[in-house]
């Protein structure tokens, strides 16, 4: 169990979502509408980064679950038949999609009572338009519901009292962005822009019809990870993430009104990593500071910024 991190992502998500199951109503969600209920949830689906993708044997090794730019297309019979790879995340263990499903490996469909199909993809940003891919094989967020649209939509179920997408964004977009001589004004506008396309991929997904809950989450203090703890450019990296969280708040509170058949939930992983950091022995962690790609369970971080 090396993923110190993805154990902190699934544990905080999971008691995230107990509280607000047990609260019975979330943050964003207006009372008058139906509720969450995990236990009806069939179907999660996910889209995101390297922080939520699982590997799967259709996939892109060490990016994917299915696909990648170049292979962008797949059939039904590929889609169904593509099997989760267990512990293949990017902190070496399972990811957080797994451990809140269950749906650890093999067929998503095998899966009981919990079916994960994600669409991450590692290394993801929002939006091409705005910020170059990673790599030339990447598949950026925009791009992950294209493929979900015209590959996966009829193909697997999503009914939407059994169906929870969870959107997952901004972890490379706030980090890629460091090094752009914008001011705080022009930065805003900036991730003004990047809503543009998240909330335009968002549509694009309810527009064909996957609905249910929406879970949003948003960027965690990466200014505090290994590579950028106490660094320079650590304060412009925090106001980045504040900025764009600030965001994405308003963004997902602007959809939640206008889309009233959609339970909207969010998840502050910000506060949660935040509060882990603050007060590690309290989750069991004995370094906050450094990572170690190893099975020690104290390291918070298994590597630099997972
Ligand atoms: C594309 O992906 C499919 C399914 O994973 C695989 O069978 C095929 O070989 C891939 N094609 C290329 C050109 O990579
Ligand atoms: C974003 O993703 C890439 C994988 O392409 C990773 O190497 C990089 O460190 C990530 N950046 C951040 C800030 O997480
Ligand atoms: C993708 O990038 C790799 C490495 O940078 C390069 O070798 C390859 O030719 C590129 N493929 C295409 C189709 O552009
Ligand atoms: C950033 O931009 C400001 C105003 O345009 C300029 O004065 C400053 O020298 C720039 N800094 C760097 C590091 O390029
Ligand atoms: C945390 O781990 C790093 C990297 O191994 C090490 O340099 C640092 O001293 C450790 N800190 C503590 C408090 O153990």
């Amino acid at each position: 169990m090396a993923s110190s991190l993805g154990l902190a992502i699934a544990y905080a998500t999971i008691v995230g979502l107990a509280s607000i199951l047990s609260s019975g109503a979330a943050p964003t969600t207006d009372a008058s509408r139906h509720t969450f209920n995990w236990d009806r949830t069939k179907y999660m689906y996910a889209f995101g980064d390297s922080y939520t993708f699982v590997q799967g044997t259709e996939g892109l090794a060490t990016f994917s679950f299915i696909g990648d730019a170049f292979n962008f297309s797949f059939t039904p019979q590929e889609l169904l038949e593509d099997e989760i790879v267990p512990k293949s995340s990017s902190s070496d263990g399972s990811s957080w999609t797994e451990f809140l499903t269950g749906c650890f490996q093999g067929k998503p469909s095998d899966c009981a009572p919990h079916q994960l199909w994600n669409f991450a993809f590692a290394g993801a940003d929002v939006d091409k338009a705005l910020l170059p891919l990673h790599h030339n094989f990447t598949v950026d967020l925009v791009d992950e519901v294209k493929q979900w649209v015209q590959f996966a939509s009829h193909v697997v179920p999503h009914p939407a009292a059994e169906t929870l997408v969870a959107w997952w964004i901004g972890i490379n977009d706030t980090g890629d962005t460091l090094n752009r001589n914008l001011t705080e004004t022009d930065f805003k506008a900036f991730w003004e822009q990047e809503m543009h396309s998240l909330f335009g991929a968002v549509q694009n997904a309810y527009d064909h019809d996957l609905r249910g809950t929406y879970l949003f989450f948003n960027v965690p203090p990466l200014d505090r990870s290994p590579d950028h703890l106490g660094t320079a450019v650590a304060p412009k990296y925090a106001q980045n993430i504040l900025d764009y969280n600030a965001a994405l708040a308003a963004h997902t509170a602007a959809f939640a009104r206008a889309h009233p058949d959609v339970i909207v939930l969010s998840f502050d992983a910000h506060a949660w990593f935040s509060r882990v950091l603050d007060t590690p022995a309290q989750h069991g962690f004995t370094n906050i500071t450094g990572f170690c790609e190893c099975t020690d369970p104290g390291f918070f971080w298994f590597s630099a910024y997972v």
